[in-house]
């Protein structure tokens, strides 16, 4: 499954409805075309109808740590992995958990066969979530989202220390990097660095020409 690029479609208007769906559809072009591996994580609206549209695995965008019952408005993981849904982010910057919530997540995900993707917007972060061993996590400086510069290129070393911080309680987490990741060199940088996969937006999702933004990155993994 690895190193990957996870697509993140947050709420932007070329990732939603049905432009959601064409930018789907070219990415499921792309990871064909060049063999490699692509995840999308889309809106909880968009999960059936992307999920049976590709064969690239659709992840939700975060689940809460809710079971069956009265929860109204709250994202229950039974119902996104039957739209399709693979994985889940947990703890994006943009939409942040109390780690007892974190922990319960990732425990939603296990129960219901989700693989959990967990954001942290610090290593100190990252390695509070590692004890709770989530498959992924992802460091992601807040402050660098949206942006042009990459997470690789500016915080080198929040990289490696995350590697190091998570590694060391849990030699099994797989992780990865995003924020403001571009081009090639962005992602070859965060490879070198111990990264497993990125975790891209805006380059993507807000490009006139998102395959071929798809295409240059992909050739960062060498
Ligand atoms: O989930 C990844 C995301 O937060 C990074 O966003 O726009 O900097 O690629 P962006």
């Amino acid at each position: 499954m690895t190193p990957f690029l996870l697509i993140n479609f947050k709420t932007y208007k070329m990732g939603t409805g049905r432009e959601a769906l064409e930018l789907a559809k070219t990415a499921d072009k792309v990871a064909s075309e060049t063999g490699s591996n692509i995840i999308l994580s889309v809106q909880s609206a968009d999960i059936r109808q992307i999920s049976k549209a590709v064969s690239v695995p659709v992840f939700a965008q975060n689940i809460d740590p809710i079971k069956y019952g009265s929860h109204t408005g709250w994202s229950l993981a039974e119902a996104v992995a039957e739209a399709g849904a693979k994985g889940t982010l947990i703890n994006h910057s943009e939409h942040q958990s109390r780690l007892k919530d974190i922990e319960k997540s990732i425990n939603r995900c296990r129960e219901t066969g989700l693989i959990p993707v967990c954001c942290a917007a610090t290593p100190a972060i990252a390695e509070k979530i590692a004890a709770f061993s989530p498959d992924f996590i992802s460091i992601e400086p807040p402050e660098l989202i949206g942006g042009t510069v990459s997470v690789s290129k500016a915080r080198p070393e929040l990289i490696e220390d995350t590697v190091r911080r998570v590694h060391k309680v849990n030699p099994d987490i797989e992780v990865l990097c995003g924020a403001g990741v571009g081009n090639r060199e962005d992602v070859e940088k965060a490879v070198e660095l111990g990264a497993r996969g990125v975790l891209v937006a805006s380059a993507i999702v807000k490009s006139g020409n998102p395959g071929l933004v798809m295409k240059n990155l992909i050739k960062g993994f060498g």
